[in-house]
């Protein structure tokens, strides 16, 4: 086993879903996959192995936040020879073009987080998906022409390492430039999986919103309060 996950090598199938809950990964597995079998519990962050249409595919929490997810990304890469990593998780919709409900295929992604601050001494490094990953996400969604199908959105992430933070004003700033929605991993999985030569991608279900100027914390009823009804019209999408 390696420091934080209890598998034994060969275990953990070369594709990872992870989520950041570890319930979740439980879900999934007991959801979507046949014969899943449970390789880890340390800490309570399940992972689980099993097959998708006759393909082994593994689904491992990697908890909140960089710090936490690049435990977990690190080890998979480094010792258990995983081949690519699909973060499944939520985030909160920033950009007026996502509403509660969307889909989110993050494409790159900027952040606060000092991580890469300090592994490239102050150069600005860009992490993004694996393009194959990214591709093959976009086609299945339904996004074959632009960057949206209006419920599905190739686009930038904003991976921050505050769900509470303190000037959430700052934020809203990365909509000008593009960003779609906040989470708080893309990024670490991006740069460590570039750093093992890896294949790294992120699809995230928009499970809030986050008005421009509004509080980072708010929820569907902030951003009903602004935009009335989603775009289909449908009123509250929770
Ligand atoms: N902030 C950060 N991460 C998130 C959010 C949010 O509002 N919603 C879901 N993940």
């Amino acid at each position: 086993m390696s420091t934080h996950i209890g598998a034994r090598p060969g275990e953990i199938a070369p594709l990872v879903l992870m989520p950041g809950d570890p319930l979740r990964a439980k879900w999934i597995a007991e959801t979507f996959l046949e014969d899943a079998r449970l390789y880890t519990e340390v800490r309570g962050m399940l992972g689980y192995t099993g097959t998708w249409q006759g393909h082994p595919v593994s689904v491992q929490g990697s908890g909140m936040g960089q710090p936490s997810l690049a435990i977990y990304v690190t080890e998979l890469f480094s010792e258990y020879d995983v081949q690519s990593v699909i973060r499944v998780g939520s985030c909160g919709g920033m950009s007026p073009q996502v509403a509660v409900r969307d889909v989110v295929i993050a494409s790159g992604a900027c952040t606060d987080s000092s991580m890469n601050r300090i592994a490239f001494e102050g150069l600005d490094y860009a992490p993004v998906a694996d393009f194959g990953l990214l591709r093959a996400a976009a086609n299945a969604a339904g996004v074959t022409t632009g960057s949206t199908n209006g419920r599905a959105h190739v686009g930038l992430i904003y991976s921050s390492d505050s769900f509470y933070p303190a000037r959430p004003e700052l934020a809203a700033r990365m909509v000008d430039y593009g960003v779609l929605a906040v989470e708080m991993e893309a990024s670490a999985l991006y740069t460590i999986a570039a750093k093992h030569g890896r294949r790294a991608l992120t699809i995230c279900t928009v499970s809030d919103h986050v008005d421009r100027g509004g509080d980072v914390r708010g929820r569907a009823g902030a951003h009903l309060r602004v935009h009335g009804r989603d775009r289909a019209g449908r009123g509250d999408r929770r």
